[in-house]
């Protein structure tokens, strides 16, 4: 997993909860690198999980909530570092571009970053599937991400899951617009 992931996630823990529990969970989670990470290196995504689970025993915040709240923080990081890949005019054009574009031009940059294949089927002006698959079953981050560019596309939508395969290995979530949150 590559850096950019935990030094964000910790930006963020230390934005929302304050210095000490990042250093509460650097101290509690035996991490492969105590807790020093560069934007460009790349870690176990063990490592990650630990950290969300410390999180969520701490906070007494279910991972899944935690994992949304991460995606959609981690999705302004995204826009402001790579804003090439924002210029798609609308939500489902960007999020039907993720997984033709997004991601293998983040390989060509990364070699070595581990992505989740997104195949996306927009079904009317309405309604679209995304179906994730990854062996991180990161789908809640998926979830936050694809809520961070509804509100960059200012477009009010609802993400549901509709089916869960393989213990969140294999996850259909359907993306429909409504006019109000
Ligand atoms: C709504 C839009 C997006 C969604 C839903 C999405 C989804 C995901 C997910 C779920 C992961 C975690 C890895 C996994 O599950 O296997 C991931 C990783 C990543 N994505 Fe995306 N992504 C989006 C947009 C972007 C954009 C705009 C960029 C810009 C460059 C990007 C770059 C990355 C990077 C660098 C990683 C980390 C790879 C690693 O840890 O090795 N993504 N993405």
């Amino acid at each position: 997993m590559k850096g950019i992931v935990f030094t964000e996630f910790l930006e963020l823990v230390e934005n929302e909860f304050g210095l000490e529990v990042v250093q509460q969970i650097i101290d509690e989670c035996q991490l492969d690198t105590e807790g020093v990470y560069t934007s460009v290196g790349t870690y176990s995504h063990k490592d990650m999980f630990k950290m969300v689970g410390k999180l969520s025993e701490i906070k007494e915040i279910p991972v899944p909530a935690l994992l949304m709240v991460f995606g959609e923080y981690f999705f302004s990081t995204l826009k402001d570092k790579y804003p090439a890949f924002m210029e798609k005019p609308n939500l489902f054009d960007f999020l039907n571009s993720i997984d033709d574009y997004i991601h293998p031009e983040v390989l060509k940059l990364y070699p070595d970053a581990e992505l989740p294949s997104f195949k996306a089927k927009i079904k009317n002006n309405a309604e679209m599937t995304l179906n994730y698959k990854s062996s991180r079953k990161l789908s809640d981050l998926a979830i936050g991400l694809i809520k961070g560019a509804a509100k960059h596309y200012n477009q009010n939508v609802v993400i549901e899951k509709i089916t869960v395969e393989n213990d969140g290995q294999k996850v259909l979530l359907q993306v429909n617009k409504t006019k109000f949150k």
